[in-house]
């Protein structure tokens, strides 16, 4: 059943190409190039009068909403406010008229989740599902659902429910733009065109050229302390995501940061030889980006860098680059997760742990 993988999670990494194509499937017009979301049952003008939106889920889940909060506010102008599920269900939340509630979960079964979109009913908001389960509680309750078509997730470490649920959320913010017209129909198509190329892409990633660079780092952080992950933006967003499945199966300390904050504090922790593995894939703060891998080199740390593929600055300030396919910046976050994920794999393998069935976790949070 693992299909001659040797864990379930390495299957499910393998299976990301196809898990989303299936996604993408039959929701891209391929002749107009844009959007159709037909299990909707809101009309488009009721879609369009949103004007605020809360995205709530745990854990990974959470972390493709971070994801989908830039997509959807840099295409629709809609602020986007995410929280985790559990601190929500004890908000008093500040629900408008036109708010929107996403409620993100593989399982469709996370105790918190459902909570908190119960909660959201319970003052008339609208609920749209994003999740992988076709019956789960999430499905069933929800006044509207967007399925992931990833297939059984199995490992507790979620991988292409992760890619998959980013992916339903670019769908969805395209469609939002093209329904209140933020997006003229030209860059709505060629969004479309780079969204198509992405399984190819994800694939590519996982070549065992690619694939035996992350089993070497994960060797070389077996014995470490802490493993420390920096992104801006968007690369914020992968780097929590990194972090957590590098924690979750490795059982190697690891803590993510907006690369900014780094000198608040965080930096104390950089002395000779401390991994970091730095993502710089976002053009519009790339400079940035490079200013604060020096301030990390300057103080001994061991940087690993990504950049995009034709990028031959980052070289010049890492120890180690990772090349990512080129593509727009926006949808970089579905590839970047990719390596990452393969290095939580492969430094669990190396510790000889259990991949599939870490420590003190469930697959699915049925209890709070
Ligand atoms: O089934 P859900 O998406 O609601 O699950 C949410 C989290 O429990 C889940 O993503 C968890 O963080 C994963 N084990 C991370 O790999």
């Amino acid at each position: 059943e693992k299909g001659g993988y040797d864990s379930f999670m390495l299957k499910e990494i393998y299976e990301q190409p196809q898990a989303v194509r299936d996604t993408m499937g039959a929701r891209i017009d391929q002749e107009k190039k844009r959007i159709v979301l037909p299990e909707l049952k809101m009309s488009d003008t009721e879609l369009a009068a949103y004007d605020r939106i809360y995205i709530v889920a745990c854990g990974t889940s959470m972390h493709a909403g971070l994801v989908g909060k830039d997509v959807i506010e840099k295409w629709t102008r809609v602020p986007v406010e995410v929280a985790v599920a559990s601190e929500f269900r004890y908000r008093d939340p500040i629900y408008t008229d036109n708010t929107l509630m996403i409620v993100i979960s593989q399982s469709g079964e996370t105790a918190d989740t459902l909570a908190a979109l119960r909660e959201a009913k319970k003052s008339n908001v609208k609920v749209l599902a994003i999740t992988n389960v076709v019956g789960s509680s999430v499905a069933r309750e929800a006044d509207e659902v967007l399925f992931t078509w990833a297939g059984p997730e199995v490992a507790v470490a979620s991988t292409k429910a992760y890619t998959s649920q980013v992916v339903t959320l670019y769908l969805f913010a395209l469609y939002l733009a093209e329904v209140k017209g933020t997006l003229p129909a030209d860059e709505i198509a060629n969004v479309v065109e780079h969204l198509q190329a992405i399984p190819g892409k994800i694939a590519s990633m996982l070549e065992e050229s690619e694939a035996s660079r992350m089993r070497d780092f994960a060797a070389s952080i077996k014995e470490v302390g802490s493993v420390f992950f920096i992104g801006r933006s968007l690369d914020y967003a992968v780097s929590l995501e990194g972090s957590l499945k590098l924690k979750e199966i490795s059982y190697i300390h690891s803590e993510a940061y907006p690369a900014g904050e780094l000198k608040h504090g965080t930096l104390a922790l950089i002395e000779d030889n401390v991994p970091v593995i730095a993502l710089a894939t976002q053009p519009d703060i790339f400079e940035k980006m490079v200013s604060n891998i020096v301030e990390v080199k300057a103080r001994g740390g061991r940087i690993l860098g990504f950049a995009t593929e034709g990028d031959t600055e980052l070289a010049k300030a890492v120890d180690e680059v990772i090349y990512m396919p080129s593509t727009l910046p926006m949808l970089t976050p579905i590839l970047t997760v990719i390596p990452l994920q393969l290095l939580a794999y492969y430094a669990s393998v190396a510790r000889g742990l259990d991949v599939d069935k870490p420590r003190n976790l469930a697959k699915s949070v049925t209890v709070e």
